[in-house]
């Protein structure tokens, strides 16, 4: 009898899901006809996200029978468990609850699945927005083959300070950038749009202002004024919600003394009040909990109460909600309607995914099998490497390398890394070894043999031992020219990964100079999730590559830049420092009363008395192979009204001996504010590629829109007066002309 009663009613709740009175219902209604039917368990048990047994990507809490909670309704996602055979394993059990609600399967695919492409930072130095769509879309048709149904991407913090290892994983120091790469990042997870079965739920984390933790230690403080809040770090949240984002990730940092994840400003009154956001928030791992950590509540009952009335819809890994909602309600301190709330956004969700219809719809071995070894991405990605290798120097023009007829030595314990091309938050497989492109190999492959090569590792990672230098100084020594591959290991850099002191690790600057004093010509590239400080190297040696941490095609991305079959056109989304005493240094600073005209004024100015105030490398930094020449700017007016656009252009010329590719950058400043103004802003970008000689006109159309800013009242306005327009290659070498532009 009871078989047959549940039986009816689970045909009942498909069935009143479906229809009402014989018209489809909406999803709002039908979420609403599955909530009347939920228990208050059953609800609280939505809200309820577990670490699946895969990996763990936090502190591991090993409790109770997690299956058993799954199928008596008790969770309603979990993370880190792929591949079809173990998503299906665990939504059978979902199945078996009494109203077969399905679970959201969650996943760091923050840059590839099963290719990994370069990390994020290093995609945001390609400035190339369909190609971080791009990358983000092929990672979400190999991850959704895998049972994946959301990613915990893109993260939109924006960073200013190199010492917190995260900055990898984001889109550097500029709002406006950083915006555009949110968009086009949650455009890429989530396709042609939710309910398809390559499209992945995206999620903006970390709301919000992770990226300013005080001395870049992670997980730390964050305060500051809301204005700047507003200026600086909630662009790019704007930009992933207007661009539909389907969720949120709240930041594990207290904001000006609350913590993210019970954040009433940030999470109701922004997000879900002004920015009517209807997704949901999902806690960042255990954050929930960490409250009591934090000093706001004195346990989990009271982080429970404070999590939800703050807005944060889903606790990942706490147990907070698990263990204490329905009392909360009970005693009547929360109101079910906000239990409803967090439950409606998250069913909707479900809804939207077509798991209602079928939950096993991301289980398809055969599209998994299909995407599993897909040689079309690796090209891609190897594609797409190469764009983000930013030239840093080309002394003497010593790349691209000849292709024959000179003997090679390959130096540094990169060479022959395989792993560490991955960085952080990628994916450990069994074939990595085979799949993952070393640099030998790539200039292995490049060259069609090893013939005229030579390799000596020259020294570790980390420790300063000097061993392995003669007999890299004795390799050099036979070898026409040396490429040194150093950096960061692949976990270096990335959460928990803060570091004090960003200089190359190790002995690694002292075997460059080693092998500078052969007088060989040398190449050096670094492998980093982040900017390094290399004064030595970058003062002494030819040439510099910033190869990042490129994913699986790594050495063959490298290889065609190396030898020319790329012209590296990278540009730096973050300042790069001399040292760590500068941080935080960022190119949209404001002037102060008394600014360094140069950087050796130490006239009662503000500078540092032991080092030149600007980066060793600026923000949109990056050379090419071949030389671009910027002719003055001519401006349609000089002097505009509100309602006008402002046409402003310049010529670009290669005046070089290659084809390649420039991003032109325009940047704005307002000489006088009701606020003070940064000395410049990035207000557009254009991508250009020119033949040897080749001249072109670039055109940016400028409104009074681009010269908005958050005011004392924190209104998005913008002020007439005048104004500095400034167009180059990078934020440091610009042409400029003044306007005026009144109401
Ligand atoms: C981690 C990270 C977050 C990630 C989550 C799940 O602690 O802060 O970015 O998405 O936990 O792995």
């Amino acid at each position: 009898m009871r078989r047959l009663s549940c039986f009816l009613l689970i045909t009942v709740v498909q069935l009143s899901t479906m229809f009402c009175f014989g018209q489809r219902k909406t999803i709002d209604q039908r979420v609403d006809s599955v909530l009347k039917l939920m228990t208050l368990e059953e609800k609280v048990g939505q809200l309820n996200q577990y670490n699946g047994d895969w990996a763990y990507t936090g502190p591991i809490t090993k409790d109770g029978d997690k299956q058993a909670q799954i199928r008596n309704g008790q969770l309603g996602s979990m993370l880190n468990v792929i591949t079809v055979e173990h998503t299906r394993q665990l939504q059978e059990m979902a199945m078996q609850s009494r109203l077969k609600i399905p679970l959201l399967f969650g996943q760091d695919i923050i840059h590839g699945f099963r290719t990994i492409f370069p990390i994020p930072l290093a995609e945001a130095a390609s400035w190339d927005l369909a190609l971080m769509e791009r990358s983000a879309r092929i990672a979400a048709i190999e991850a959704s083959a895998a049972g994946v149904h959301w990613t915990f991407a893109p993260m939109v913090d924006i960073a200013r300070d190199p010492r917190w290892g995260r900055v990898m994983e984001g889109a550097g120091e500029d709002p406006y950038l950083g915006s555009l790469i949110a968009a086009a990042r949650v455009k890429g997870f989530q396709g042609r749009g939710l309910g398809n079965t390559d499209a992945l739920m995206a999620c903006a984390k970390h709301f919000a202002a992770y990226g300013a933790a005080v001395g870049g230690r992670d997980y730390n403080s964050v305060d500051m004024s809301e204005r700047q809040l507003w200026e600086t770090y909630l662009p790019p949240f704007k930009a992933a919600a207007e661009a539909g984002v389907a969720t949120f990730m709240n930041s594990f940092n207290d904001l000006n003394g609350i913590p993210a994840t019970s954040n009433k400003l940030l999470q109701r009154d922004i997000l879900k009040g002004q920015w009517k956001f209807k997704g949901f928030v999902v806690s960042d791992w255990g954050s929930v909990g960490e409250m009591v950590n934090h000093g706001n509540v004195k346990d989990n009952y009271e982080a429970a109460l404070a999590a939800l009335t703050g807005g944060s819809d889903m606790d990942m890994e706490s147990r907070s909600y698990r263990d204490h909602l329905a009392k909360l309600v009970r005693e009547g301190k929360v109101k079910i309607s906000l239990i409803d709330d967090a439950v409606r956004r998250i069913l909707k969700k479900k809804f939207e995914m077509g798991l209602f219809e079928d939950p096993y719809r991301f289980c398809n071995k055969e599209r998994q099998d299909s995407q599993w070894n897909n040689a079309a991405h690796l090209r891609e990605s190897r594609s797409m490497a190469a764009k983000t290798i930013v030239l840093l120097k080309n002394q003497g023009q010593v790349l691209p390398l000849p292709k024959q007829g000179k003997t090679i030595a390959l130096i540094g314990p990169f060479v022959k890394a395989v792993r560490d091309n991955l960085g952080f938050w990628s994916y450990q497989w069994p074939d990595d070894s085979t799949r993952i492109v070393s640099l030998w190999q790539g200039v292995q492959n490049k060259l069609g043999s090893a013939d005229k090569m030579l390799y000596a590792k020259g020294c570790e990672i980390r420790d300063t031992s000097r061993s392995g230098f003669a007999e890299a100084v004795e390799v050099a020594s036979r070898a026409d020219i040396v490429v040194m591959n150093v950096g960061e290991a692949h976990d270096m850099s990335g959460e928990a990964k803060s570091r004090s002191n960003i200089h190359l690790p190790g002995a690694q600057e002292e075997l460059i100079k080693a092998i500078q004093a052969t007088g060989k010509p040398v190449v050096v590239l670094i492998n980093a999730g982040r900017p390094l400080v290399f004064n030595w190297t970058a003062d002494n040696v030819p040439a510099i590559l910033y190869t990042w941490w490129l994913g699986t095609e790594a050495g063959n991305a490298i290889a065609d830049v190396l030898f020319g079959d790329y012209n590296p056109s990278a540009k730096l989304p973050m300042s790069f420092p001399r040292t760590e005493g500068q941080i935080p240094i960022y190119y949209n600073h404001y002037n102060s009363g008394r600014p360094a005209k140069t950087d050796s004024d130490l006239n009662y100015v503000s500078a540092y008395i032991d080092l030149p105030n600007s980066p060793k490398f600026p923000f949109g930094f990056g050379l090419s192979y071949t030389q671009f020449e910027y002719g003055d700017i001519s401006l349609s007016k000089t002097s505009l009204r509100s309602t006008d656009k402002l046409v402003a252009r310049v010529t670009v010329r290669n005046s070089g001996s290659f084809s390649g590719e420039e991003t032109v950058q325009l940047y704005i400043r307002d000489m006088v504010g009701s606020v003070i103004r940064p000395v410049k802003e990035l207000k557009g970008f254009k991508k250009i590629t020119l033949k040897p000689g080749e001249s072109r006109v670039i055109e940016f159309t400028i409104s009074v829109n681009d010269l908005r800013f958050y005011n004392e009242k924190l209104a998005n306005d913008w002020e007439p007066g005048e104004f500095e327009i400034m167009i180059g290659g990078n934020s440091r070498d610009v042409k400029k002309m003044k306007i005026n532009w009144a109401r």
